[in-house]
């Protein structure tokens, strides 16, 4: 969604914020611009419809000179795409620019206020008014642009980050957040700002990472200030981003998304090193480990996650339920913060995020805490909201994931729940041993069955071609591989606009069977596991009805090729980490039919990698 770069120092800021802007590309945006001081003073806006490379279209041969700025691209919530609602803002006099990611909730009570003291308006945001409050607030009290921000935010209610700079000011950024990610790069004698930490990499290590509720001042002449909006000032945690520049590059592959589905084995590696011991195969979880006796003594775990996230933990749900024998309630976190949900104090919460920043997500995990309930975070980005905002928890540390379509964040998401499920299944006795040693071996070999499985990436490329033609697709599955079928659709939908629908094979019948035709292709796993022979007459049955059916099936299978137009084989690991292998396949199925339908795969329309606004 919206992303936000800044600078202040000695370099001119326009290309750091350009280059900056580039790298949030990937969160999905639809308009960007830059607003500058210059060095005698002037404020400058350059701003857009659509892409960071039409704004430097736009701001060719304009010479945009300053060394402090501040740069957005806006994913439209209030006020169509166009050049006029694109960021950043004026204020009526033209003096403060500022740019905002989030949704002010109560911006129309404010905007009619500012109406009845004589303020128009360009555009049709809800950030225009903020900026414009803070003028008036500046105005009407006379103070520093610092005290008008804080004041205003006081009467802002919603979600923001927000970066402000005015006229004949060349070296004070004011920035601020609620509930939406903002984090402060160090330089010597500058100093980065960024809604994503990992989109000015090229140029610190060294990041302040604002809290809810805080407003730092950055000025390069100074060290930097953090306070809350009453103006209390609190100590300047700076820590440290471990993140190298290859790792937010394509490394050759045509997409991010064929990238990342490529580095799986490597991914995998990075999720468990350190964790499984490859001698004993003691799994060490320290964000479980620490905290066992909420574990042990929960009454119950409530996952709560959005898309690709949510599908995972609906793995979790099975794997904690028959290793750890506590009950499990897997909650759309949307859903779940707006349901009044009975939250007991020996509940224990999981959220689910990759990003750690997802809107519903962070606010449920609030909502948990204030009611009392222990929350555990599985997240990949290190630093992110809901990583901070939970009691304990454990990173799937599978690198960043640029393609907008989650793939190894998935599979990272399902072997931190399948280490999880071991740990606690093992102190409560629930878990034999023998299992616990076949799954803790099967985890260890999983990198190099990653390495197995991306072997039939171009049979699946050759497929793709053949239902490149297709309008609908139906994913089945059952046990662990319900939600991979869930996950498989979710793939198809996003980045193909293929329509797609994932359902438990079982249920075929109670319905959806009557969509079945020739034109109606199936994507069917049914690979060797304990409803194997049920999922083989769940195939029959479509087949009889004359509808194509792709199978994903374990290596070697005999049966299902019978039934099945086309099969492809996938290695074997234990039952509960199949999902983990038989998503791939389907990766690389919504990968290729995408490609040949020519959409962009890294960033699918109307999609944003990271939803920070609800
Ligand atoms: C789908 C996808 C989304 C995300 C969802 C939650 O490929 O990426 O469905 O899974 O927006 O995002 P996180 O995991 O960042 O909370």
């Amino acid at each position: 969604m919206c992303g936000i770069v800044g600078y202040v120092g000695e370099r001119q800021a326009c290309p750091v914020i350009i280059k900056g802007l580039h790298r949030l590309e990937y969160r999905g945006y639809d308009s960007a611009g830059v607003a500058l001081v210059t060095p005698d003073g002037g404020l400058n806006l350059y701003k857009c419809k659509g892409k960071v490379s039409d704004l430097e279209r736009f701001l060719d041969g304009k010479q945009p000179t300053g060394t402090i700025g501040i740069g957005h691209t806006r994913w439209a919530t209030h006020g169509e795409p166009n050049d006029v609602n694109a960021h950043p803002h004026f204020s009526a006099s033209g003096n403060i620019a500022l740019i905002h990611n989030g949704i002010i909730e109560n911006f129309r009570v404010l905007k009619d206020a500012l109406v009845q003291h004589g303020f128009t308006f360009r555009s049709s945001t809800d950030s225009e008014v903020l900026v414009n409050l803070i003028e008036y607030i500046r105005d009407t009290n006379g103070c520093t642009l610092e005290e008008a921000v804080r004041m205003a935010l006081k009467q802002v209610v919603g979600a923001y980050a927000i970066a402000v700079i005015e006229r004949g000011n060349t070296s004070q950024i004011i920035a601020a957040k609620q509930s939406s990610p903002m984090a402060i790069g160090i330089g010597k004698g500058e100093f980065f700002l960024s809604s994503d930490a990992a989109s000015i990499i090229d140029y610190t290590q060294d990041f302040v990472y604002l809290g809810d509720g805080e407003v730092a001042v950055i000025n390069k002449n100074k060290p930097l200030r953090i306070m809350n909006l009453g103006g209390k000032e609190s100590p300047v945690d700076i820590q440290k981003l471990e993140l190298s520049i290859s790792q937010l590059e394509k490394g050759g592959y045509p997409h991010f998304m064929l990238k990342e589905i490529h580095e799986q084995p490597d991914t995998l590696v990075d999720c468990i090193r350190g964790r499984v011991n490859p001698d004993t195969r003691e799994i060490i979880l320290s964000g479980v480990l620490d905290h066992r006796e909420k574990f042990l003594g929960a009454g119950r775990i409530i996952f709560v996650a959005c898309g690709t996230s949510w599908h995972a933990s609906l793995i979790g749900e099975h794997l904690i339920e028959s290793m750890c024998r506590i009950p499990v309630e897997v909650e759309y976190a949307s859903e779940f913060r707006y349901r009044n949900p009975i939250i007991r104090k020996d509940d224990v919460v999981i959220a689910v995020s990759q990003s750690g920043e997802t809107a519903d997500t962070l606010a449920a995990v609030e909502m948990a805490r204030s009611a009392g309930a222990f929350v555990y975070g599985i997240c990949n980005v290190v630093g992110s909201s809901i990583a901070r905002a939970t009691h304990s928890g454990t990173y799937i540390h599978v690198g960043p994931e640029i393609g907008v379509a989650s793939t190894k964040a998935f599979t990272g998401q399902v072997t931190v729940m399948a280490m999880l499920a071991l740990v606690i299944g093992r102190l409560k006795g629930t878990l034999g041993e023998d299992k616990y040693h076949e799954v803790a071996g099967a985890l260890l070999e999983l990198p190099q069955t990653m390495k197995e499985v991306l072997k039939t990436a171009d049979q699946v490329a050759d497929l793709a071609k053949i239902f490149t033609y297709a309008h609908n697709f139906i994913y089945l599955g059952r046990g662990y591989n319900y939600p991979t079928a869930l996950e498989g659709a979710l793939k198809l939908k996003e980045i193909s606009y293929i329509h797609a629908e994932g359902l438990p094979a079982a249920e075929m019948k109670h319905g959806p069977i009557a969509l079945i035709d020739a034109e109606m292709p199936t994507v069917a796993i049914a690979t060797q596991d304990h409803t194997y022979e049920k999922t083989l007459s769940n195939i029959e049955e479509i087949k009889a009805r004359g509808g194509k059916i792709i199978a994903i099936v374990s290596k070697g299978d005999r049966l299902a090729r019978r039934c099945a137009d086309y099969c492809i084989e996938v290695p074997v690991t234990a039952e509960c980490l199949m999902p983990v292998i038989s998503s791939v396949p389907l990766q690389l199925l919504a990968y290729y039919i995408a490609t040949y339908k020519g959409r962009s795969v890294d960033q699918p329309r109307n999609l944003a990698k990271s939803v920070t606004v609800e």
